[in-house]
């Protein structure tokens, strides 16, 4: 979950790493990092902290340098610190290695290298054996000694390598951990997301597992684990910078709150023909296909998994199939029953995400087909998969992830709907209500989002709550899920989400005066069930906050506050719903000072197990 960024070209690489890293700063922030030639020599520059720390002290020298690494840290082996950060060196400071992964067998290379070596380690991290194991292999070949390295090296990586005695050349592997170059007129890039790169050029090669790039600033050569040379077509990004920027907003959130109408809308319109039905284009979902199906699984990490789980509602409701939802991280040690009359739905906005690509892996293994919902094209998730369902969101910046959320519940109902009108299971007139309902959903997001202001102040008069409960019914309990992640994980508010009904079986214990409770009560269906469980809190001292549709002048009498989304089919809320708990998470994690887009101890990009 680290940033790595190289430079090699004409221009000056100091400013385009330290560029390139604030691009990529999402992926990791506790430390940063430059390698850099300079007078015949590799300079590091490495300090605990933000990437600002780095800055400053590099703008202050004049490291004149056209070739150079970078990195930006999310600590797994030993604690942020100037030592731990990267660029990692050899003994002699004549390799230099960035690197983002995990090398599993680091302890094992280690004692060789201090006993059979005699070298003495600097840090405690996994990544300084690699300079040191190339070392070792460097008799004047950077890519040999890169590669006898890496025949040694378990686990995940994209690293790059630059080398005092070969000042022309960059060297980049890439296994299990994102890598691409950006190819430009006289100078090349390596980096670990797009991000980091559009400023500069807008061609890229997407590198895939156990190649081995070989840079110099007129030249990029892709090599396969064998050592042979690789075609690569050229990747053309279709989005630019801006994509990327704040665009004046204060945070990345909340400009990616605000984009989602326009996510929502394109994830959908794009599906859709001229007589709205849906059309998964090179998605192999035929009847014929579906019918051999007997058991799906939708496989995600948090807020995907949040997502996940309305996709089991959706797809059990509409196409009457049964769905199993598992963590990532969990589902390929409880040796799940997976054959190949299985569907596998990973979802992942990353595509990254190192527990849902090992959990694709086993159920790849084991035969099952693999359709994953992505919003990153080219990236390992969706690489590995038969088919892909790309999400419209466009990047997503801000660690918490709102607007891919959003999005990837719009690709479930695709997904459902599809299956279902594939199978004859749902009749036309529901099937084409639905779609009408969901067409119109990117208007009513507006017109939550022109009502901030009341959210805002909500906020404001209880960001000092140190707990907050979440509860819903039915469906509203994955949105209530959802809202409690957004909420604790920016605003570091100890929050919890709960069915309702779950409720009076243990936790009602802890709701005592002043308790801050936040109820979905989007379900019509529900609704009475759930009246009587905000009785049951309010009557222990909580203060209600209620999400409701609107029109339900009635639950006012029963909230303290409620927070109305627009009406539409008890189907569609969790699309509105989430909308009003990312605004008040976000505005509760302004008003406590939070670092909304960065949170502690989080990484956009989790690409470690
Ligand atoms: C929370 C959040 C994370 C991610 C999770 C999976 O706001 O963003 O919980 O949803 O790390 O990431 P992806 O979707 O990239 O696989």
């Amino acid at each position: 979950m680290c940033g790595i960024v190289g430079y090699i070209g004409d221009k000056k690489a100091v400013p385009i790493l330290i560029e390139g890293l604030e691009k990529l700063e999402y992926r990791g922030y506790d430390s940063a990092g430059i390698a850099v030639h300079h007078q015949g020599e590799i300079h590091v520059r490495k300090y605990k902290g933000r990437l600002s720390v780095l800055a400053k002290h590099v703008n202050q020298e004049t490291l004149t340098s056209f070739v150079g690494i970078g990195h930006t840290r999310w600590a797994t082996h030993g604690e942020p610190s100037d030592r731990n950060a990267h660029p990692h060196t050899s003994v002699a400071g004549n390799i230099a290695v960035i690197h983002n992964g995990i090398i599993e067998n680091y302890m094992k290379i280690k004692e060789w290298l201090i006993q059979e070596k005699g070298i003495t380690f600097k840090s405690e991290t996994d990544t300084e054996v690699i300079a040191h194991l190339i070392d070792q292999y460097y008799d004047g070949d950077l890519l040999q000694a890169v590669y006898k390295a890496i025949s040694k090296m378990e686990g995940a990586y994209a690293i790059g390598v630059i080398c005092k005695e070969e000042p022309e050349k960059i060297v980049a592997v890439r296994k299990d951990s994102p890598l691409i170059v950006g190819l430009g007129e006289g100078e090349n890039f390596i980096a670990s997301d797009i991000p980091a790169l559009l400023k500069y050029t807008k061609k890229m090669h997407l590198i895939e597992n156990d190649e081995v790039v070989l840079l110099t600033k007129d030249e990029v050569k892709i090599y396969n684990e064998l050592g042979q040379e690789m075609n690569r077509d050229v990747f053309h990004v279709t989005w630019d910078a801006e994509a990327a920027e704040k665009e004046g907003y204060q945070h990345f959130m909340i400009k990616e709150i605000n984009e989602q109408p326009k996510g929502v809308s394109e994830t959908l319109m794009r599906r859709l023909d001229k007589e709205d039905h849906i059309v998964l284009d090179g998605i192999e979902l035929t009847k014929e296909d579906l019918t051999h199906i007997n058991k799906i699984y939708i496989v995600a990490c948090g807020t995907a998994y949040h997502a996940g789980l309305v996709g089991r509602y959706l797809i059990e409701k509409f196409a009457k199939i049964p769905v199993e939802v598992d963590i990532s991280s969990e589902f390929r040690y409880r040796d799940p029953f997976v054959d190949e009359n299985t569907l596998f739905i990973a979802i992942s906005q990353s595509g990254e995400t190192l527990d849902t690509l090992a959990a694709l892996r086993e159920a790849k293994r084991k035969g099952a087909r693999i359709l994953s919902v992505v919003n990153v094209v080219g990236s390992s998730v969706a690489r590995e998969s038969h088919d892909v369902f790309y999400t419209w969101a466009g990047p997503e910046i801000a660690v918490a992830s709102t607007k891919a959320y959003t999005t990837q519940l719009i690709a479930m109902y695709l997904i459902a709907l599809h299956m279902a009108k594939t199978t004859d299971v749902i009749c036309d007139e529901y099937y084409q209500k639905v779609i009408g309902e969901l067409k119109i959903l990117p208007e009513k997001i507006e017109r939550i989002l022109g009502d901030i202001d009341r959210i805002q102040h909500l906020a404001d008069a209880q960001f000092n709550n140190e707990s907050v409960f979440f509860m819903g019914r039915g469906v509203d309990v994955n949105v209530a899920h959802e809202g409690s992640l957004k909420l604790k994980e920016i605003s570091y508010i100890n929050s919890f989400a709960i069915a309702a009904g779950e409720l009076k079986h243990g936790t009602i214990a802890l709701i005592e005066d002043g308790t801050l409770v936040v109820a979905l009560a989007t379900q019509d269906r529900l609704y009475e069930k759930m009246l009587s469980n905000i009785q049951e809190v309010r009557a222990r001292g909580a203060y209600v906050v209620a999400v409701a549709k609107e029109g339900n002048k009635e639950i006012e009498k029963t909230a303290d506050v409620v927070l109305y989304i627009p009406d539409t089919m008890d189907e569609l809320t969790p699309v509105l719903s989430a909308v009003p708990l990312q605004l008040f998470a976000y505005f509760i994690a302004v008003a406590r000072g939070c670092d909304v887009d960065k949170p502690k101890n989080l990484a956009k990009s989790v690409t470690v197990e």
